[in-house]
């Protein structure tokens, strides 16, 4: 759980961003992210939203698929560039500066088969989360997929209670040391449905119940 507010901190430092948030996620950040692309291939044509310094991006590009990184911030895409040039499927991805409040501008309507998020919605005010998921649905094909990881509530009066505890010190501890935070997603699967989405699972990845994969699809026919 350190790492969903942690990583507020880490992307205060993008040169320490990917050993950062996989060393205090445990290794779940990295196990998420492999599993949201596991069913991805060269046929693919994926929006990563809140890119960050590329880490879904490139395990999509590996699958084969053709991949758009979309991130607000100069810093996390400046080290996911300098990843790209060396990366063997580099040229399968192209970076994008840019807000989830411009997805209108940058993704073209059924441009893409797949559009994945990891730890973005969680940065997100539920306005925005409503924004991108509507601007998802309109940037798939038919029949395309909606893949989202992030952090959410447990279940459970005890598990919450531990949960809110710990998370009460790294508000502060992440406010204090870069002005933000970040929220629980809670209620993302009704959200998905209002959009026009189907639900097929939502995974969650940890003991503590606090991380998630939802898994979407957008129907073939409206
Ligand atoms: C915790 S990082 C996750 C990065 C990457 N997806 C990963 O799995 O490691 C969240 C990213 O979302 C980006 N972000 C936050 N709010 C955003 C917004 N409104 N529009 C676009 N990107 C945003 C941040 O710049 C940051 O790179």
């Amino acid at each position: 759980m350190f790492s969903y507010l942690y990583m507020k901190i880490l992307e205060s430092s993008p040169e320490r961003y990917d050993r950062g948030i996989s060393m205090a996620s445990l290794g779940a950040a990295d196990r998420s992210r492999e599993r949201m692309v596991k069913d991805l291939g060269p046929d693919d044509r994926v929006a990563d939203l809140g890119t960050g310094t590329g880490a879904l991006a490139f395990l999509a590009a590996e699958k084969g698929a053709t991949v758009t990184g979309l991130d607000a911030s100069a810093g996390m895409l400046a080290v996911a560039e300098r990843k790209r040039a060396a990366h063997p499927a580099g040229d399968r991805v192209r970076f994008v500066q840019a807000s989830v409040g411009q997805m209108d501008e940058v993704l073209e309507t059924g441009a893409c088969t797949a559009v994945v998020s990891s730890l973005l919605f969680s940065e997100l005010s539920p306005d925005e989360r409503s924004y991108a998921l509507s601007q998802a649905f309109r940037t798939l094909v038919p029949g395309g997929r909606l893949v989202i990881s992030d952090e959410t509530l447990p279940v459970g009066f005890f598990r919450r209670l531990v949960y809110r505890a710990v998370r009460l010190v790294m508000v502060l501890v992440s406010f204090l040391l870069v002005q933000a935070g970040t929220r629980p997603v809670t209620g993302l699967p009704e959200m998905v449905v209002q959009e026009g989405f189907t639900v097929e699972r939502v995974e969650i990845l940890n003991r503590m119940g606090s991380f998630f994969i939802l898994f979407a699809r957008k129907p073939e026919t409206p």
